[in-house]
């Protein structure tokens, strides 16, 4: 009897993600529909409490070495302060990350940093503020580009950039990475998923690795390096045999999966054993009742022993997950 998170194929996850909402003040299209997503009652949110247990009882009892809070946009939340703090109160060494989308970052970055958080990831796809509104149906770049600069002042870091692929996007990508190289940002591309909630995505349509790189091989000269541990998703290339790096999560063309060590919570405190589904199992019940850690534990990895061999998404029998990614958490 293992105490680590292990499923039928032998994969153990150690890299949690908690999603702790479902709001976003963006509307990126390949991740959530123009009015939003349904709201969820908040009752029905775990509370900052219920999450830092849930945290330790991750890093304690079942080999969980990492949490990054994610959403919808985790900003959203205004107790967002004290789930980082209780967080590393519950999971003391856990390294505490989160994803975000930077608007509103600025106002909150130093109380964050002071409280624990210790790296994030900014979704930013264009320079082009245009483009940007449009993609994001926001007008609000200057404010994630506020977002990211104080994230650097009050010293979070480092600081990735994620940009994801979209064929409207395209052309801004190696202003993009001038933009990261000029600032020391960790930049990386992602392959498009089929979870936009308006299911546009095209298998044949979407933006591959192997095509952005051909647009950003016209302007740099890319040494390719690999990856920087096996469970890493995203590839490395040297960018004009300089210090900077660029990073591409293939997750589509040449997906991950086999190697994957993730565990997802949602905010309603389900665990997720894959972004594209599998089982899922109620913790939040089990939080509110009187089971101890060590049910909540058992809970967890019967959960996580289910967890499907991969996404499939180039299988004929591949069917889309119900919700989108801002209803997941990225
Ligand atoms: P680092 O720890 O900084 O490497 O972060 P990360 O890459 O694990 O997390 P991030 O939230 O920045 O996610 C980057 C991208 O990876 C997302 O945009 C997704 O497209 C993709 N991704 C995240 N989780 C999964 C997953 O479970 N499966 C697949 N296939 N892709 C994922
Ligand atoms: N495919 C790939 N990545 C996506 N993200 C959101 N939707 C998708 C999708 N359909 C990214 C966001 C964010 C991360 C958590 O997931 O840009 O950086
Ligand atoms: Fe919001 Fe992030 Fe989804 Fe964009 S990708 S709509 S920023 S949750």
């Amino acid at each position: 009897d293992t105490p680590e998170l292990v499923d039928r194929f032998g994969r153990v996850a150690r890299d949690l993600r908690v999603s702790i909402t479902e709001k976003c003040s963006l509307r990126c299209t390949y991740c959530m529909p123009a009015e939003g997503l349904p709201a969820i009652p908040r009752p029905e949110l775990l509370t900052p409490a219920e999450i830092a247990r849930l945290v330790g009882i991750g890093a304690r009892d079942l080999g969980v070495a990492e949490v990054r809070f994610t959403g919808g946009e985790p900003l959203t939340r205004g107790d967002l302060v004290e789930i980082v703090g209780r967080t590393r109160e519950a999971a003391p060494g856990i390294p505490i990350a989160m994803t975000t989308n930077a608007v509103g970052l600025d106002r909150r970055a130093a109380a964050l940093r002071a409280a624990g958080l210790g790296r994030v990831n900014v979704s930013l796809d264009t320079l082009d503020r245009e483009r940007f509104h449009a993609l994001t149906r926001r007008d609000r770049l200057p404010a994630v580009l506020a977002g990211i600069d104080a994230a650097i002042a009050a010293g979070i870091g480092p600081v990735k950039v994620n940009a994801v692929l979209m064929r409207e996007t395209l052309p801004d990508a190696a202003d993009l990475l001038a933009f990261a190289v000029a600032r020391g940002l960790q930049l990386r591309f992602i392959e498009q998923m089929p979870l936009d909630a308006d299911e546009a995505w095209r298998r044949d349509e979407m933006v591959t690795a192997a095509e952005l790189l051909e647009v950003l091989g016209s302007r740099y000269r890319l040494t390719p390096i690999g990856r920087h541990d096996p469970s890493a998703p995203a590839e490395e290339w040297r960018v004009d045999e300089g210090e900077s790096t660029v990073g591409i999560i293939a997750s589509v063309t040449r997906d991950f999966c086999a190697s994957c060590d993730r565990t997802r919570i949602t905010a309603e405190g389900w665990v997720r054993s894959c972004l594209f589904g599998g089982d899922e199992v109620d913790l939040r019940q089990l939080l509110r009742s009187d089971a101890d850690d060590a049910a909540i534990g058992d809970a967890w990895r019967a959960a996580m022993w289910g967890k499907r061999a991969g996404h499939g998404i180039d299988r004929d029998d591949f069917i889309r997950p119900a919700r989108s990614m801002g209803a997941i958490g990225g």
